[in-house]
């Protein structure tokens, strides 16, 4: 069995000398989450699907002085999972200290309306990838002796919310699996939790939230009465990489602003 180490300190706070793959690294919650690695010292491993995008992040990382890696991938793919995976072993020589499943996106329509391609595009998008990539991070995370994957759930993945079964479905889904995992891979010494967000600012988010009667829908939902900032995400990601939260597995923690305790719909202000 793992015992704490008791290094005790500010080094608890900090991720210098580790490695981290943070999966969609371009936009949104994925981009904040490799500033907030990079800024709290972790080398980093990011990956997306545009090329352009891609290679400005990487041009504005390396202004920034941050140390940040990676390469073009579509995490739906099995045979580009593979490749990701090996370009990370070989950069990290075999070892890897964090994953962080943050690929994911939606396709809100009535459960009547979902057809056999929105089934299989949200699952091999939001949780075979997820699967797939914690299993071939697996031999890394353990070789490293400290391993830790967070999986970027959703309160869709707790709660009910007005449409989007299958996100939901698969948000749940990886709650989950962050459970099994934190149980199974414990001998390891590899942590497995989930963060479920509900409404932040980010290109995601935005396509759905430009109409205006949903963005009040939300807001009366949300005890803070506000969206969150994907910086209010990316640090409880870090603290659940940090040595600080070693004791911490197989939980799932919402950043809702309160959203998914309310049990009020109308305004109540
Ligand atoms: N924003 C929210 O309100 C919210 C709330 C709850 C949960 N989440 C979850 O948080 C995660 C990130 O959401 P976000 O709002 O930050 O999304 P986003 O704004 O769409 O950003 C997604 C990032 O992932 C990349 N990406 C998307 N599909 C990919 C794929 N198949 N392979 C590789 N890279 C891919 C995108 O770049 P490319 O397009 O170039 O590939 C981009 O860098 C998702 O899992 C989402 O479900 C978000």
């Amino acid at each position: 069995m793992a015992e704490a180490d008791g290094n005790g300190g500010l080094n608890r706070w900090s991720l210098k000398g580790m490695t981290a793959l943070v999966t969609g690294g371009t936009k949104g919650l994925g981009h904040a989450v490799v500033e907030e690695f990079a800024e709290l010292g972790a080398t980093v491993y990011t990956c997306s699907r545009n090329e352009a995008e891609f290679n400005k992040c990487i041009h504005e990382w390396e202004i920034k002085g941050y140390k940040v890696f990676g390469s073009v991938c579509d995490a739906s793919s099995r045979a580009e999972r593979e490749k990701l995976m090996s370009n990370v072993s070989s950069l990290f020589n075999g070892k890897l200290n964090i994953l962080i499943n943050n690929v994911g996106t939606n396709v809100v329509k009535a459960t009547e309306e979902y057809n056999e391609e929105d089934f299989s595009f949200l699952m091999a998008t939001n949780f075979e990838s997820a699967y797939h990539l914690s299993q071939l991070a697996h031999p890394l995370l353990k070789a490293s002796k400290a391993g830790s994957i967070v999986f970027m759930s959703s309160v869709c993945g707790v709660v009910s919310v007005t449409g989007g079964s299958i996100y939901g479905a698969t948000k749940g889904a990886m709650n989950q699996l962050a459970k099994n995992l934190a149980c199974e891979w414990a001998k390891d010494n590899i942590r497995t939790n989930s963060v479920a967000p509900w409404f932040i600012r980010t290109p995601l988010a935005d396509t759905v939230l430009s109409n205006k009667e949903y963005l009040e829908e939300v807001y009366s939902r949300t005890p803070l009465r506000r969206l969150g900032d994907p910086m209010e995400v990316s640090s409880l990601v870090a603290f659940l990489c940090l040595p600080a939260s070693s004791y911490i597995t197989g939980q799932i923690i919402c950043v809702d602003g309160g959203m998914s305790v309310n049990g009020f719909y109308p305004r109540h202000d």
